[in-house]
């Protein structure tokens, strides 16, 4: 049976910083941030766009388009959420008026949570092929104003709906996995803010990539020249470069160049908006599919990481008039639309962020109309709106 991708949404708050604005403010070369990390800029959520509404808010770009009465199964995956019991995914099923019977939940393992999500929908898709499954991938990446992370965040999500006989992308047989207990990035209980051992995490990132890389070809029997793109996580575009650079090592110079040329149609996307952790593979996977020309047919490796660490390997093929299903002028407008801030203006909504609202205050949102976003708190529940 063929399973996989049959509508991609996509979301990113309307607010942004420029990295050349930001090396200045920090006092380092503009290049170390455009051609050292790879970013131009990066989207900041202010304190009315959550997990929550930002996943609300990139499922509805597909939700028209679907028969939401075969949606059996909705997984929200995230490292950003908003409680630690009650699954993010029920807000976004009230809101988006999904049956009671879907099965519903929330899973967590760093970025890797929505990969997490997909490959659960496929086994359920398989179990169940008259149903869908809508995975969705929701988070705003903090390390904090002037840490050492602060160029690599971003906000914004990834919403994907799995069904049989896809539109966009089948899920190939097979799969690679490695996983191992280690602390090269976290964030405790008590903190809004990540923790990282970034040198090490990128250095842990590039081996899990290598071995999962090279088990996957061993055991499908595929060599690198198979793949006509490979798509990585990418937390910030360099690392994703410096693991495009290890799989074309020694390869012929028409594998490289065709790897290297849709590598850097992947990444458009993430340079612009930031490491979004959970959906920030499959925004590299849009951003591919609309800045690319891959013709049907054509075989995509995904590499997938979430610190701590879990790491998967494996590989999609494109289906007939996948095209059709894309919106690269929407997409394009969602972050050419996003007002720019200044240094001290992002510092301000960033810190702002950080602060859950006093209760029984209601939040106003400066979205534009359509857009849901977390409008504060009563008797600490949360509530959403929409503009
Ligand atoms: N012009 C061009 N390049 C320059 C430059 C200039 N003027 N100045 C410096 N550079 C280059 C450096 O040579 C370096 O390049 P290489 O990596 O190719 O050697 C690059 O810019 C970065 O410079 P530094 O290593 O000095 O950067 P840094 O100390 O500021 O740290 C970082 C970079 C470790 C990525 C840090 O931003 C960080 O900790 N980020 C968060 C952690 C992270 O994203 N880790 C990724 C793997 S973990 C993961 O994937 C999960 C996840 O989503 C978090």
């Amino acid at each position: 049976m063929k399973i996989g991708i049959d509508q991609i949404g996509f979301y990113t708050p309307n607010k942004y910083v420029d990295m050349v604005d930001l090396a200045h403010a920090r006092k380092q070369d503009p290049n170390k941030f455009l051609i050292g990390i790879g970013q131009e800029t990066m989207t900041i959520a202010d304190q009315t766009q959550d997990a929550v509404s930002m996943g609300i808010n990139s499922t509805l770009r597909y939700l028209d388009q679907i028969d939401k009465d075969k949606v059996g199964l909705l997984i929200f995956g995230t490292e950003s959420s908003v409680d630690q019991s009650k699954s993010a995914s029920l807000f976004v099923k009230t809101a988006l008026n999904l049956s009671p019977q879907v099965r519903t939940f929330e899973v967590k393992e760093a970025c890797f949570g929505l990969t997490a999500g997909l490959m659960m929908a496929r086994d359920y898709v398989y179990s169940h092929p008259d149903k869908t499954a809508i995975v969705i991938g929701s988070d705003i990446a903090r390390y904090g104003v002037n840490s050492g992370g602060e160029v690599t965040q971003g906000a914004g999500s990834i919403s994907i709906l799995v069904k049989k006989d896809p539109q966009i992308m089948e899920l190939n047989e097979g799969h690679s996995a490695y996983s191992e207990d280690i602390n090269d990035f976290w964030r405790p209980n008590n903190s809004k803010l990540a923790k990282v051992d970034g040198k090490y995490s990128t250095q842990v990132y590039l081996d899990f990539f290598t071995k999962t890389f090279n088990q996957y070809k061993k055991e499908q029997k595929l060599a690198t020249k198979d793949f006509d793109a490979l798509i990585y996580h990418l937390p910030f575009t360099k690392m994703g470069l410096k693991a495009n650079r290890l799989a074309v090592e020694g390869e012929e110079e028409e594998t490289t160049q065709r790897l290297q040329d849709n590598f850097e149609a992947s990444k458009k996307w993430s340079a612009k908006v930031g490491n979004i952790y959970t959906g920030s593979l499959y925004l590299s996977l849009l951003s591919l599919l609309e800045n690319g020309n891959l013709t049907p047919g054509a075989r995509i490796g995904l590499f997938s990481y979430g610190s701590g660490a879990m790491a998967e390997f494996f590989s999609g093929t494109l289906v007939e008039g996948y095209q059709s299903k894309l919106n690269k002028e929407a997409d394009q407008a969602l972050i050419d639309q996003r007002k720019k801030l200044s240094v001290a203006e992002y510092e301000e909504i960033f810190n702002n962020s950080l602060l859950d609202p006093e209760d029984s205050i209601t939040l106003k949102s400066d979205e534009v109309k359509g857009k849901w976003y977390f409008a504060g708190t009563k008797n600490d529940i949360r509530q959403y709106s929409v503009n």
